[in-house]
């Protein structure tokens, strides 16, 4: 994953936050996507979300939404309902209805180069919002805005190495992951265990899929408890996935935050909830508000103006103490 972190920096990177002060401007690709759509100076954009499997994709879906409205960007928007051939026939559609660029957050890395050079021949711009694409071809879209999800993970991992500093060890824990193959599911994964993978300490007794979803977050932690006896701690992708897995803990008779400690990321209301209630340790911040940004570069590229090839999210983590402080003016 240090082969992504270095491709950032070596390229145009910009924090999403500055995007506006900055005016835009970076070392990253060039627009120039006007020529695919009607010309009646407004843009028309086709999105292609990925679902609504958690609290953080509908507040991501609202976010995209409101800020089309308030740009004047007409927005032609397709759930895929987590599935990639759902996602390519959207892409394909906006390809034939002739927009003036697609956006879209990929359900998984890999499978896009063909529909992508589709877009491209057809003089479509592409922006990937929120997870990346594996194709080595970057000029297959223009720009990725999003966050690092590798220093997502790095984050969870080093609180627990704190968390646990002065346990005599073995630390027993389980991994809920997101779907297979999505960007958010591998470099999570690989974020944490860059931190606690060496140390001996720390052991993995189970990892496993939770797709990101509050229902199989609950069947695979009932799983893991069944199997095993004795859990210190779970890591879970996403909120969702910890509180499903949180119902299973208190049905097994186990205090979740006591018995079985919990760090999740997101940071959506529900999981500040529950890590103010004391239920979950720690969350990792994973902004889903990336509609104005959005906008504010798709507007760009249509004019042809340069962006820079990636716009990262600004995040923070939460403690209990300061989840109870930010939960009255959480927005999501
Ligand atoms: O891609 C972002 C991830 O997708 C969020 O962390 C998760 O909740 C969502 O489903």
């Amino acid at each position: 994953m240090l082969r992504k972190l270095s491709a950032v920096v070596l390229g145009g990177v910009l924090v999403a936050a500055t995007l506006a002060a900055c005016g835009g401007e970076g070392s990253g690709t060039s627009g120039g996507g006007a020529a695919a759509g009607k010309d009646d100076g407004k843009i028309t954009m086709g999105f292609s979300q990925v679902g609504a499997e958690s609290g953080w994709r509908t507040a991501n879906t609202k976010s995209v939404q409101e800020s089309a409205k308030e740009a004047g960007i007409e927005l032609k928007f397709s759930d895929a309902q987590q599935k990639q051939e759902n996602q390519i026939k959207a892409i394909r559609t906006f390809i034939s209805q002739k927009v003036d660029i697609i956006a879209f957050s990929p359900v998984v890395e890999s499978g896009w180069d063909t529909v992508l050079k589709e877009a491209k021949d057809a003089g479509i711009p592409v922006i990937l919002t929120d997870r990346a694409v594996d194709s080595p071809d970057k000029t297959l879209y223009k720009t990725f805005i999003g966050s690092d999800f590798v220093v997502e993970g790095t984050k969870a991992g080093e609180w627990v190495k704190k968390e646990f500093a002065s346990a005599a060890g073995p630390v027993n824990m389980v991994e809920l992951q997101g779907n297979t193959g999505a960007a958010p599911a591998i470099d999570r994964k690989e974020g944490f265990a860059s931190v606690l993978g060496s140390d001996a300490k720390f052991k993995m007794l189970a990892s496993q899929p939770g797709d990101f979803t509050r229902v199989k977050g609950k069947e695979v932690m009932e799983a893991f408890l069944r199997a095993n006896k004795d859990i210190d701690l779970l890591y879970a992708h996403n909120d969702d996935m910890g509180l499903g897995a949180i119902e299973a803990i208190e049905a097994a008779g186990k205090k979740p935050g006591v018995d079985i400690k919990i760090v999740t990321v997101d940071a959506v209301k529900d999981g500040m909830q529950a890590l103010a209630d004391g239920k979950i340790n720690f969350i990792v911040e994973c902004s889903p508000l990336l509609g104005p940004q959005l906008m504010e570069l798709a507007k760009k590229v249509v004019a042809g103006e340069t962006v820079p090839e990636r716009v990262l999210t600004e995040e923070t983590t939460f403690t209990q103490e300061q989840a109870k402080a930010a939960l009255p003016e959480r927005k999501y």
